[in-house]
């Protein structure tokens, strides 16, 4: 179902963002909402195949749009695509890290290297998307006036807010996402007036996290431990994106804004509404007729 966006149709018009990762799932929506919203998009990631497709429909969207091959894990795809970037459209505005990488896997069973492939991917390639593109992002950097500046939107998770199963690496990777949201905003908001956010999201549906994380095998099951359990839209992640990216989120930095429908709060319901009502009362009543921890010699 195609909804309509509550934001005016120029919110991010000129504006030139970068999004790893926006060849699929929350990384397309996103690439497509802020290009439907006036923004020009440059794409990467790592097969040219998915980036041909989506650059071809984003511009069948009338977006002018962009995608370069390129790897987060490498320094000088980073650099080469920013680059790019850059000389294509003639400045950076924003730089969107969605590039993820995710599988299920015990802790036991998961190598060092596993792990260190998901942090690589989602924790040091954010980082090395953000430090690459600060050249072009500050305040007087590469194609900017003096008062324009950039910003930043990282999307991480909400699996490490507990913990979550067979997730040790993701978590990990992802708490280190939100951590670098904080640093650089403190940072870079500081010197660079550069507002860096991120988003949370929860389970959302038609993804490859989604595919990947609950596949069908195991995705019933779930639903029937969680009480709030609700699959969300990729639109839901564009509009928080939109929100954080333009100049409607301008006193928002260093906040990774959860869009989960309450997922990440639910606990399965131990006891009904109807039974907490008389068991609170007759709780009550015995702790006042004898309250637990006083002698009974002094009752
Ligand atoms: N279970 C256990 N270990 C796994 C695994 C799985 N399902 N998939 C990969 N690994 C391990 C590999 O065994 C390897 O470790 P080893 O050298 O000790 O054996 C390590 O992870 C790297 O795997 P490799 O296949 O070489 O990595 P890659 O760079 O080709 O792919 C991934 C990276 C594994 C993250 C891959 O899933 C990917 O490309 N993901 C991107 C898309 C995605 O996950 N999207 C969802 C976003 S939420």
């Amino acid at each position: 179902m195609a909804m309509e966006s509550p934001f005016k149709a120029d919110i991010v018009k000129g504006k030139v963002v970068l999004i790893t990762g926006g060849g699929s799932g929350i990384g397309f929506e996103i690439s497509t909402q802020l290009g439907k919203h006036g923004a020009s998009v440059a794409i990467m990631g790592r097969r040219k195949s998915v980036l041909d497709a989506a650059v071809s429909a984003l511009q069948s969207l009338g977006i002018q749009a962009v995608g370069f091959e390129g790897d987060v894990r490498k320094q000088e795809d980073a650099k080469r695509v920013i680059e790019s970037t850059f000389k294509h459209f003639g400045h950076i505005d924003i730089l969107v890290n969605a590039a993820a990488g995710n599988f299920l896997v015990s802790a036991e069973d998961l190598s060092p290297n596993g792990f260190r492939t998901v942090m690589d991917i989602d924790s040091v390639g954010t980082f090395t998307m953000c430090r690459e593109a600060l050249n072009y992002l500050k305040k007087g950097g590469h194609g900017r006036s003096s008062s324009g500046v950039g910003s930043i939107l990282n999307i991480s998770a909400t699996l490490h807010y507990t913990a979550s199963w067979y997730q040790i690496h993701v978590s990990a990777a992802k708490a280190a996402v939100d951590s670098i949201t904080r640093s650089l905003a403190l940072e870079w908001g500081t010197d660079y007036d550069i507002r860096v956010n991120g988003i949370a999201p929860g389970p959302i549906g038609d993804t490859p996290g989604m595919s990947k994380l609950a596949p069908d095998e195991i995705r019933s099951k779930s639903r029937e431990n969680m009480p709030l359990y609700k699959i969300g839209d990729k639109w839901d992640i564009a509009m928080a994106a939109l929100y954080l990216v333009s100049d409607a989120g301008k006193y928002v930095n260093g906040t990774t804004l959860i869009v989960d429908g309450g997922y990440w709060l639910s606990r399965p319901r131990d006891l009904p509404k109807e039974g907490v009502k008389q068991i609170s009362r007759a709780v009550e009543k015995r702790s006042r007729d004898k309250p637990v921890g006083v002698p009974t010699s002094k009752l």
